[in-house]
């Protein structure tokens, strides 16, 4: 019989994260690396000029953090090929059209490859001078 662990409907299918720096999203991508590394695909939308500041962002605010030491420690000198094989870091913003991904060749191979989308962007704000009447 199939068993059903945490996280296992992501085992071989590819997931867009929208925002993958915002901070759930970002406790969710090392959720998603350290217990179901058998995830096909993780595409992270982050919001850049370009995909090679895309990835800049990624590997600064994710890949490199702290955030992912179980990860590292797990991948030993493995990691920058499993992040690579995995991760895809993408241009873009939720407020346009197409998720703002500009490059059309990275669109189609979103339309393509992505199975599931979970979204995380948001603007929060928290109006502390609002009182209850
Ligand atoms: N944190 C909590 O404990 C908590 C609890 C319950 C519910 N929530 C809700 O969950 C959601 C996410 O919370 P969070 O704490 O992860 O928020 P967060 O850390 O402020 O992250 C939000 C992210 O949204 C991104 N974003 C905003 N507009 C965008 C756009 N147009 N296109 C692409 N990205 C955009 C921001 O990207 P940039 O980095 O580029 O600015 C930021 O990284 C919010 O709706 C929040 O209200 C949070």
């Amino acid at each position: 019989m199939e068993s059903f662990g945490p996280l296992q409907f992501l085992k071989d299918r590819t997931t867009l994260i929208t925002v993958a720096t915002g901070f759930l999203a970002k406790i969710f991508v090392e959720k998603i690396l350290r217990i179901q590394p058998n995830v096909k695909k993780l595409y992270l939308l982050v919001r850049a000029e370009d995909t090679q500041s895309a990835t800049k962002r990624v590997q600064n605010e994710i890949v490199e953090k702290d955030l992912l030491r179980v990860v590292r420690d797990t991948c030993g000198a493995n990691l920058e090929s499993f992040i690579s094989e995995k991760v895809v870091s993408v241009a873009g913003d939720v407020s346009f059209l197409d998720l703002g991904v500009k490059d059309s060749q990275v669109r189609g191979q979103m339309l393509r490859e992505i199975d599931l989308v979970v979204n995380f962007a948001a603007t929060s704000s928290f109006d502390e001078s609002l009182s209850a009447r």
